[in-house]
């Protein structure tokens, strides 16, 4: 079974503050930015973290992290795309996430990480050269419950294998966008 995340990921309408989409991600870099007391000169450590838990930051996440350091989503667009390091989209086709965070990790993510890799010809955090899947990992996703746990695209897979996260891969870089 599969828990769909959000129909807000990718654009203007996804929400500033709290997650209706039930996207735990928002709430652990809520967290986060809390932690750093929502000290403006954060901003990076922050884009780092959102870059971490969603492998990329598109306008509605960086509109998200501007709402919560209380700064001009233009100033967190101008730094985010100054530094080479921050990705705005997806490189590939496809994303696939890999939670390695400790519940994951105990869980056999490594294993779901070295299989993947495998399979796509390509380490975590690169792209197929045919631009088909980008795979990542992140630390804890904030849905340990159902660990291990990879978010496909916007769709968070509970309790994966190997076998199960290569069906899916295999799926897409075998035919096409589907
Ligand atoms: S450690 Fe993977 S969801 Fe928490």
């Amino acid at each position: 079974m599969s828990t769909t995340l959000t129909s807000q990921r990718g654009g203007p309408g996804r929400p500033p503050a709290g997650h209706p989409s039930g996207d735990k991600r928002f709430k652990i870099l809520e967290v986060f930015i809390k932690r750093q007391q929502q000290k403006q000169d954060t901003l990076i450590e922050v884009l780092h973290k959102a870059q971490e838990l969603f492998g990329y930051l598109d306008d509605g996440l960086l509109f998200f992290v501007a709402h919560h350091l209380r700064l001009p989503p233009s100033r967190v667009y101008g730094v985010a795309t100054f530094y080479h390091y921050f990705k705005l989209k997806p490189q590939g086709a496809h994303t696939c996430v890999v939670c390695m965070g400790t519940a994951c990790y105990v869980k056999g993510a490594h294993q779901i990480v070295e299989a993947l890799e495998r399979a796509a010809g390509i380490r975590a955090g690169g792209t197929t050269p045919d631009g088909r899947l980008s795979l990542l990992t992140a630390r804890c996703i904030g849905a340990c419950g159902i660990a291990p746990a990879v978010v496909y695209d916007e769709t968070v897979a509970p309790r994966q294998t190997p076998e199960s996260a290569l069906e899916r891969v295999r799926n897409w870089l075998d035919h096409g966008a589907g």
